[in-house]
């Protein structure tokens, strides 16, 4: 639905992520499932987000938190049924809250049946559904190509036994990578696509969107000289981001864009640079292909400004939309740089231009916890930011009983919970004036009241104190300015808004307002939104 200034839905809205595995148990097993998302998206509505984005759903052996599908038109057991899944979206949409699934089209699990057909026999009907080749003459695998988790060379490819060839698996050896080039495999993903767009989705956040398409000729790939500014180690063209997989997801908008209004958010690579996150927006019809700059740039002043104002750039000039988020279930949570710099990110991440992507639980400030040895799930990355992957997928805290409203007390949950329950939960924070959940939605309800600061051009103001982030949002009278101080002392910064002294519309961290001077003193981490 466009608004009257010609914007999207997803250009103004806040889209919010949920584990589904960790956000609310309903049937007192332990786990997360839909009936207790149903359960708590009036917190969603409350806060003020647009969209909820589920991480995988589908039935699933779990071997990678359910990116590893086995069925994609089913619900995992784990999670519920059918019913419950469209009782979710109906409830959802109730109050107003659009519902993105996260699609894994690169890769199933290994127990898919395809491909379980497809590994029987070199002659079964679904054999070319995969990536199948011969080794070469000395017996090793087919090209040098590397897996996402295991960066020796040719660990992308599989020996399989039975038939003697190799499969490729870009992620891990139990997500055999399905074939693209053939057309049996992309109507079949346009099938999966349709149905649950006739369930009333709003969208899907498509999973390793760059990988879909291989080179034809399985050329092997060089190593790259060091500092050659794409922050890849291995020349990669031929195993991602080839031509064709722009004409791929030409084909998955063309099947979207036969239902009004869906989103598509694409899941770029973290070393994807400007100009590939622009051109999968103008060239490939993804509304949002994921920046990932806020997580890998260093959280510095120079380097994030230099990061805001050359993405806007790019975007604005080739007519796309911006995105930003700080964190989701593959990184660490922002407070792992401490509570104030996270949020003073948040304020960040809501007021710059672009959708912004809100992970469950930093809303109310969580931690990465530390996850016992015993304890843990996630076999792939067993260290990322110092944390492993289950660091950051542990259960929301909304109280502070002993398994913080997540699951019955007397229930373990899957992970555990963090420690910091007691004062990092839900309850406290919705009565707590300082807290990071009453900014988070001041700052949501301020983007519905100025939709300036949702959709305005962006334009930083220059000559700003040394460490301090200082940006207008909007045109002419409407006008709302953000200052963000990244210095490890205070900054007095001046601020005119339209002529008036400053108007403090939200906040964090010492802030000190000189209403005559029209100055405002920031302490180090502190932000502010004038207007
Ligand atoms: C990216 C997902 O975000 C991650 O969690 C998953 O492990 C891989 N893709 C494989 O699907
Ligand atoms: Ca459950």
């Amino acid at each position: 639905m466009t608004s009257r200034d010609g914007s999207a839905w997803w250009q103004r809205g806040v889209i919010y992520q949920i584990y589904p595995r960790s956000y609310q148990d309903g049937n007192g097993d332990g786990i997360g499932d839909l009936q207790g998302i149903s359960s708590r998206l009036d917190h969603l509505a409350w806060l003020g987000v647009d969209a909820v984005w589920l991480s995988p759903i589908f039935a699933s052996p779990m071997e990678d938190g359910g990116y590893d599908v086995s069925d994609y038109t089913a619900v995992d057991e784990m999670f519920g049924t059918l019913d419950d899944f469209d009782a979710l979206v109906a409830r959802a949409h109730d109050l107003g809250l659009r519902v993105i699934l996260d699609f894994v089209p690169n890769h199933t699990s290994h127990q898919h049946p395809w491909f379980v057909e497809s590994r029987s026999s070199r002659d079964a009907p679904r054999r070319d559904w995969y990536i199948w080749r011969d080794g070469t003459g000395d017996g090793g695998p087919p090209t040098n190509w590397r897996n996402v988790t295991d960066d020796r060379p040719g660990t992308g490819w599989n020996h399989d036994e039975a038939t003697g060839q190799w499969y490729l698996a870009t992620f891990s050896p139990v997500q055999p990578d399905l074939n693209w080039a053939n057309p049996e495999v992309r109507a079949a993903m346009a099938d999966v696509l349709r149905f649950w767009l006739d369930r009333g989705v709003d969208g899907f956040r498509i999973d390793m969107v760059s990988f879909l398409a291989k080179d034809e000729e399985f050329r092997d790939e060089t190593d790259l000289p060091q500092g050659d500014g794409s922050g890849y180690v291995h020349d990669a063209r031929y195993h991602f981001n080839r031509p064709e997989t722009i004409a791929h997801l030409r084909e998955m908008r063309a099947v979207v864009d036969a239902y009004p209004d869906r989103l598509l958010i694409g899941e770029m690579t973290y070393e994807a640079t400007i100009d590939t996150l622009v051109d999968y927006a103008a060239d490939a019809g993804i509304d949002l292909p994921t920046n990932f700059g806020l997580i890998t740039r260093p959280f510095e002043h120079d380097a994030i400004a230099d990061l805001i104002d050359t993405y806007d750039r790019a975007a604005a000039d080739r007519g796309v939309w911006p995105n930003w988020c700080l964190s989701n279930h593959d990184t660490p949570r922002p407070t792992l740089r401490g509570a104030a710099a996270a949020r003073m990110a948040l304020v960040l991440l809501l007021t710059v231009r672009g959708t912004p992507f809100v992970y469950y639980g930093d809303e109310i400030g969580m931690a990465n916890v530390e996850v016992p040895p015993e304890r843990r799930d996630d076999p792939w990355s067993t260290s990322v930011g110092g944390v492993t992957r289950d660091s950051f997928r542990t259960p929301m805290q909304w109280d502070d009983g002993p398994t913080a409203g997540f699951c019955p007390s007397d229930v373990e949950p899957w992970l555990p919970v963090g420690a910091d329950r007691d004062a990092v939960n839900v309850r406290i924070a919705r009565e707590d004036p300082a807290s990071t959940l009453l900014l988070v939605r001041r700052l949501l309800t301020l983007r519905r009241e100025r939709p300036e600061l949702a959709t305005g051009p962006y334009r930083r103001v220059r000559g700003a104190p040394d460490g301090c982030l200082v940006y207008r949002r909007g045109d002419g009278d409407d006008v709302v300015a953000v200052a963000c101080n990244f210095a490890d002392t205070a900054r007095e910064i001046a601020v005119e808004v339209s002529g008036a002294p400053p108007r403090v519309l939200a906040r964090t961290g010492a802030v000190d307002v000189d209403p005559h001077e029209a100055t405002i003193r920031l302490g180090p981490d502190a932000a502010v939104v004038v207007g």
